[in-house]
């Protein structure tokens, strides 16, 4: 069966044509902003996809480091934001090399991931962070989850997994500390949390 990285591959187009011209995640891009105490922060954005909050992160001042697995994600990506910086890598994997952040932007990521997967993703942002560097963490709050997606009747093996703040913490190693849960409009929770 296909797995994750073909799904967003194969659906990298769509998601940029829903994305690029709308601002609803602008208040939160803007809450890390300000939470990083600094006019010009270097924010990671982790799992970039298509780029368009990149894009928004980066018109807001930060100077933006963009990561993702989806080649197809990171060629439109690319092409459409030449003053972000973006790089193919896989976020269970140390990418340390890339230096030391001011914030991480992490939005409709961890939906992918749970377990020993989730506490390394956590470890590996914890790596970039600097001391108070702030996370912004955007997920779909629940129980339990389906292993499988649709996308254009082909089926994809994507988990798509639900979180509790209680369980987020669990898998933080002790590493961060929660700030805020910012007001949301839709069915997702914003948290803001700052590395210890
Ligand atoms: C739901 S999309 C969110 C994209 C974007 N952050 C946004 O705000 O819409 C999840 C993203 O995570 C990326 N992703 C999933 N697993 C990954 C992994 N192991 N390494 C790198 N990127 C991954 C996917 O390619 C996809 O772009």
């Amino acid at each position: 069966m296909k797995d994750c990285k073909d799904f967003y591959n194969d659906s990298a187009q769509l998601w940029a044509d829903n994305w690029y011209e709308n601002n609803s995640l602008l208040p939160y891009l803007k809450a890390l902003i300000n939470y990083t105490n600094k006019k010009h922060p270097k924010i990671l954005d982790l799992g970039c996809g298509a780029g368009y909050e990149s894009m928004r992160l980066n018109s807001l001042g930060a100077d933006v480091i963009g990561i993702d697995f989806s080649e197809k994600e990171l060629e439109i990506a690319k092409s459409r934001n030449p003053n972000v910086k973006f790089f193919e890598r896989d976020i269970l994997q140390s990418y340390k090399d890339l230096g030391k952040f001011d914030g991480i932007a992490c939005i409709g990521v961890i939906v992918h991931f749970k377990g020993a997967k989730l506490k390394k993703i956590f470890k590996n942002m914890c790596e970039v962070l600097n001391k108070d560097g702030v996370l912004l963490l955007v997920f779909k709050e629940g129980k339990g989850y389906h292993s499988t997606s649709v996308y254009n009747g082909q089926e994809y093996e994507r988990n798509f997994v639900y979180h509790t703040k209680e369980n987020l913490i669990s898998v933080m190693n002790d590493e961060f500390y929660f700030v805020e849960d910012l007001i949301s409009n839709d069915d997702c929770k914003y948290f803001i949390f700052k590395k210890k």
